[in-house]
């Protein structure tokens, strides 16, 4: 006689015990489901609330004291059996369900690679020049490329007979606009729509009909500065320059004004740059057209404001305009601006 427990377990007279038949059924049902649906039906048929092994659950209760353990002690093998055989079947399922999404899918080939961009040098001073008038207080404004004559040379006290507007140094358009050739027009425009105290820089583009060279192009970069309040004088525009200059170049810099003449400011300078960065710090070059303000564009701006709100006795200001890209060329030590606008990846990469 088998001394196995569950052979020894004869409850119906059947010749297979039902317990051990319970299994049989169940592992077989389990291999057989073709899906996880099916899979679930068997699940719910044997271990569901009403499945098979429960019902052998209840029917323990009515069993003689001594068979109740032996039986429980079986009930709980086959359980765990049929258990582990589902999540054995469900595993095998989601196998095959990886494998056969990745059958269309190579994956030994090499990936794409993605390249790592950088900013553009020119906006990368941007991005710092911009940090350090911030820092001063500075507020951004800006306006159109395409300009009228007005905002461009009238506005800034420029003379009908300037030989900034001879069509040799600007672009006209065929209405009569033009590419503005300095960002100075946003002074008149910051001016136009907002009264004093003012202090805003202006970046952007600027045109002009240059002979294209290491230092000249037709389409250059720069940024506009304006500061109008009560009591502004030469030492603030010096102070404001200087402390920008060195921030972007460091200490050991040299800065220098000279007195230049524009239409628009009074007195006027230039502001030349001498740095170890550009061909070892042996020559200057001018970055900056600055000056204070003059009366005559505060006049035509109240005129046209219909007020009096840059009243030339009341407030004074200065006003600049950096070359963003002769900062650049001293910053990054490039000797010929051309580069920046070439479009090389080969020059580019270096900026990383
Ligand atoms: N607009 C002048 C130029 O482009 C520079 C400048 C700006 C000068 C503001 C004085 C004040 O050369």
């Amino acid at each position: 006689m088998n001394r196995d427990v569950s052979t020894s377990l004869d409850m119906t007279g059947e010749e297979t015990p039902p317990l051990e038949k319970l299994r049989g059924d169940a592992l077989a049902q389990i291999t057989g489901a073709a899906d996880e649906r099916a899979l679930e039906e068997v699940r719910v048929r044997f271990l569901g609330r009403s499945g098979s092994v429960s019902e052998w659950g209840e029917k323990m209760k009515s069993l003689p004291k001594a068979e109740k353990p032996i039986v429980g002690k079986l009930l709980n093998e086959v359980r765990r059996a049929i258990t582990e055989a589902l999540d054995a079947r469900t595993q095998e399922f989601r196998t095959n369900q990886e494998s056969a999404a990745l059958e269309s899918i190579d994956i030994s080939l090499p990936g794409t690679p993605h390249e790592r961009g950088t900013l553009h040098p020119l906006t990368q001073i941007l991005d710092r020049a911009i940090g350090i008038f911030r820092r001063m207080g500075f507020a951004l404004a800006e306006g159109p490329d395409v300009e009228t004559e007005w905002h461009c040379f009238d506005a800034l006290n420029t003379a009908p007979d300037h030989p900034a507007r001879n069509e040799q140094d600007t672009f006209f358009l065929p209405d009569g606009r033009v590419l503005r050739t300095h960002t100075s027009t946003v002074q008149i425009r910051t001016m136009e729509s907002a009264p004093p105290p003012i202090r805003v820089i202006a970046p952007g583009a600027a045109f002009r009909r240059d002979e294209v060279d290491a230092t000249h192009s037709a389409q250059f970069h720069q940024i506009e500065g304006l500061y109008v309040d009560e009591g502004v004088s030469v030492a603030d525009l010096k102070g404001t320059l200087e402390f920008f200059l060195r921030e972007l170049f460091g200490a050991d810099s040299q800065v220098r004004f000279r007195p230049h003449y524009f239409p628009f400011t009074e007195p006027s300078f230039e502001i030349d740059v001498k740095s170890k960065a550009l061909k070892g710090g042996e020559k200057w070059l001018e970055v900056c057209g600055c000056g204070m303000v003059h009366p005559a564009v505060f006049e035509e701006v109240n005129k046209v404001r219909k007020d009096q709100a840059y009243d030339p006795e009341k407030w004074s200001g200065f006003a600049f305009g950096l070359g963003m890209d002769r900062l650049a060329m001293i910053l990054f030590g490039v000797p010929d601006l051309r580069l920046f606008a070439g479009n090389d990846l080969r020059f580019l990469k270096q900026f990383a």
